[in-house]
C-alpha cells in the first residue's frame, strides 16, 4: 500500500520540533509517515517515534514507511496519547506533531466518501467504529440541525437551502453517495445563480459533515487544553499544522492560555511558494508552535 500524499511543510515542522538525538517525539496524525520518517532520521539511534492515527488503513501504510525498531505504532485518537504512554511506561514525551484533517490517501480512497467524486457510500467517518457515517446522519437530522451544521463548520452561505435539497431527497432507501451531494449542492448554486470560483463549490459542506462526523474541532480543543499538557516535558514543543481558518482560530486561542502555553511564533508560518506550486494542497496550510509552560514552572 503506497501513499500518495506529500508532507506538508516538512522543513518547517522539523524546525519547529528543535529535534535533537536520542528524543522521545509524538506523530499523532501518522498518516501515510511522511513526516514521521524524516523525524526519525533526526533522533539518533537512542530516540523513540510514537506514531498514532485513527485511522487503521493509514497506519498500516505508516508501517511500511516506519518499519524501525524505534518507532511504536498505536491505532486511536491523539486524545488518547495519556493511556497510550501509560501503556508504553512512558512519563512525558519532547514534543508532539499534528497534521489536521485527512490524507490525500484518504481522498483517493473511493469508498470512504471523502472526495466530491467518489461512487461509495457518503461515509467520511476516520474510522469505521467510532461514531455514524455521514449518509445516516443526513437520513436522520433534522433540518435546522443540519443547517447549523453547515454552517458553523463550514461557514457555507447556501446552508438553509443545501440542507433542505438534502432532506428533500432522504427518502431513497440506499445511501447517499460523495457524486450525489456534490451534484444536490451544484443546483441549489446553480438555482441561486451562482457559478464556481475556482474551488469546489462542494467543499465547505463536505468539510463541515466531516468535521462534525468525526467530532474534529472536539479532539483538537481536547488535545491543546488537557491531553497535550498532560504529557508534554516543561519546555517540550507542540506542533500544529491547520488547513482552514476554523481550526487555525481554535488553535490560536487554545495557545493564548498562559497558564499552559508559550507561543513561538507570533504569526503562523505559511508554505513557500515553491512548496505551493509544487503541492497545491499545502496553500491553504498553517503551522503554530508553542512551548508547554505550565505556569510556576
Ligand atoms: C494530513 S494527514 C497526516 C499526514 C502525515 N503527516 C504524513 O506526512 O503522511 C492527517 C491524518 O490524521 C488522521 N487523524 C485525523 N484526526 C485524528 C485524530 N483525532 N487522532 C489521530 N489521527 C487523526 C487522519 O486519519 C489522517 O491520516
Amino acid at each position: 500500500m503506497s501513499t500518495v500524499h506529500m508532507p506538508v511543510m516538512l522543513r518547517e515542522v522539523l524546525d519547529g520540533l528543535q529535534l535533537r538525538s536520542g528524543q522521545t517525539i509524538v506523530d499523532g496524525t501518522a498518516g501515510g509517515g511522511g513526516h514521521s520518517a524524516e523525524i526519525l532520521k533526526q533522533i539518533g539511534e537512542s530516540g523513540r517515534l510514537i506514531a498514532v492515527d485513527r485511522d487503521a488503513t493509514m497506519l498500516a501504510r505508516a508501517a511500511e514507511r516506519l518499519n524501525d525498531h524505534r518507532a511504536i505504532l498505536k491505532r486511536g485518537s491523539y486524545i488518547t496519547l495519556r493511556d497510550i504512554l501509560n501503556e508504553l511506561s512512558i512519563d512525558r514525551v519532547d514534543a508532539i506533531l499534528v497534521d489536521l484533517g485527512y490524507s490525500s490517501d484518504q481522498i483517493a480512497d473511493v469508498e470512504r466518501g471523502f472526495s466530491f467524486s467518489s461512487s461509495g457510500p457518503l461515509d467520511m467517518r476516520f474510522h469505521v467504529e467510532e461514531g455514524k457515517p455521514v449518509w445516516e446522519i443526513l437520513k436522520t437530522i433534522d433540518q435546522a440541525g443540519l443547517e447549523q451544521i453547515l454552517t458553523e463548520y463550514g461557514e457555507e452561505r447556501f446552508a438553509r437551502q443545501i440542507s433542505a435539497a438534502i432532506i428533500a431527497v432522504r427518502k431513497h432507501p440506499e445511501p447517499m453517495t460523495a457524486v450525489e451531494l456534490t451534484s444536490l449542492i451544484e443546483q441549489v448554486y446553480k438555482q441561486a445563480g451562482v457559478h464556481s470560483s475556482g474551488s469546489n463549490i462542494a467543499t465547505q459542506t463536505f468539510q463541515a459533515l466531516r468535521i462534525y462526523a468525526n467530532s474534529e474541532l472536539k479532539h483538537v480543543e481536547q488535545l491543546l487544553t488537557s491531553t497535550a499538557p498532560d504529557c508534554l516535558k516543561v519546555g517540550g514543543r507542540m506542533v500544529v499544522i491547520t488547513f482552514h481558518s476554523l481550526e487555525d482560530r481554535l488553535v490560536k486561542q487554545c495557545f493564548k492560555k498562559k497558564q499552559l502555553w508559550q507561543e513561538a511564533t507570533k504569526k503562523p508560518i505559511e508554505p513557500r511558494p515553491t512548496e505551493v506550486r509544487f503541492n497545491p494542497r499545502s496553500r491553504s496550510a498553517k503551522i503554530r508552535i508553542a512551548t508547554y509552560q505550565p505556569s510556576g514552572s
